[in-house]
């Protein structure tokens, strides 16, 4: 047996959903996680502070109890949205991002900016307060191949805003190519990113040889092999500009398994147990604590937890249940397709 001892880690990025779906998977997350930045993407959205403060209540309430948990609220950000708000959300301290959805790129995405121009009143006013933006980026113009939408927005959507609001502080949510890793670190300040477990695991392959596979199908797609060693290395190479954020995006099975499935992985359940794995395997287990718990605190101003947390290797493969039962109905959990030893000691 083998015990790593971390800060209690924070998800950057993750989906809840509400309802009967909120209380089937918010245990997951709570049980390992200190904090999250939650996704907007509901439907309707989570557009305005009223919205968020309601969002916020539901989710604490679903929080099993003993476990302390606190959600970071994000806006997502609509050709309407109004400035002041956002600042009023920003400085009560509810409102720790603004999520950019280009319209049509995703799931429940639909309210999402068409045209960036109308959204520009309130990123000069986020670039003047500080308030950082989480961008989706992937363009989804239907000329652009599905695998090159990061690299295309890169260059005609970030790259473009980053230089008229240098000062707008940027999340690139869920890098999955190298052209975003090497953008990442080619900029002196104001940008980060945050890269899923799922993404450091699975390339295309997964999704498609042998048939096609739903539950390995997330948006942006994971891509070619080449991408994936790119992600990893950047995972682990301790860059303070790049830290775990899940992407866990549960949907219920049918909703999966049908002829126009829905995107998400589910993988809050084992997510910690999949890092320790890919980070061993890396040889960069000192590393995991700098990925998971101390450079996203680092990127959006917060303390990083004082709680630990201690992941334990384990002789023998540990188990987890093929779905989670939610009263929404079950969610598949990400099968890694490798044994997984490591596992979080319940305290
Ligand atoms: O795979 C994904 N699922 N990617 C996203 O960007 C959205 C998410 C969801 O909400 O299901
Ligand atoms: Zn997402």
């Amino acid at each position: 047996m083998q015990d790593l001892v971390i800060r209690r880690p924070d998800d950057w990025h993750l989906h809840l959903r509400d309802g009967g779906m909120l209380r089937g998977v918010i245990a997951d997350t709570s049980r390992h996680f200190a904090r999250a930045i939650v996704m907007p993407n509901l439907v309707p959205p989570v557009v305005t502070i009223a919205d968020a403060a309601a969002y916020r209540e539901r989710i604490l309430a679903a929080v099993p109890a003993g476990d302390r948990f606190e959600p970071l609220m994000t806006l997502y950000l609509t050709e309407g949205t109004d400035p002041d708000d956002v600042e009023a959300g920003f400085r009560s301290g509810l409102v720790k991002a603004v999520k950019l959805y280009p319209a049509g790129a995703t799931t429940n995405s639909s309210s999402g900016v068409r045209d960036i121009a109308k959204a520009m009143p309130v990123l000069e006013r986020m670039a003047e307060i500080g308030l950082p933006l989480c961008v989706h980026g992937e363009v989804t113009t239907p000329d652009v191949d599905i695998f090159d939408r990061e690299a295309v927005f890169i260059e005609t959507v970030l790259d473009p805003l980053r230089r008229r609001l240098p000062d707008l502080r940027i999340t690139m949510e869920h890098v999955t190519t190298k052209d975003g890793v090497d953008y990442i670190k080619e900029q002196a300040a104001n940008l980060a990113g945050s890269i899923t477990t799922h993404h450091l695991i699975i390339n295309r392959n997964a999704i498609l040889v042998g048939g096609i596979k739903p539950h390995y199908y997330c948006l942006p797609v994971a891509k070619r092999e080449s991408h994936r060693l790119a992600l990893r290395a950047a995972a682990t190479s301790g860059d303070v500009r790049f830290f775990l954020g899940t992407d866990s995006a549960p949907h219920v099975d049918p909703l999966k398994e049908c002829a126009c499935g829905c995107a998400g992985i589910y993988t809050s359940i084992n997510t910690l147990s999949c890092l320790a794995h890919v980070f061993e395997e890396e040889g960069a287990l000192d590393r995991l604590e700098a990925f998971a718990s101390l450079n996203g605190p680092a990127w959006y101003g917060l303390p990083v937890n004082a709680e630990t947390i201690t992941l334990r290797k384990h002789a023998e493969p540990v188990r987890y249940p093929a779905k989670v039962e939610t009263e929404a109905g079950p969610v598949t959990v990400f099968d890694p397709m490798f044994p997984l030893y490591w596992a979080v000691v319940q305290s």
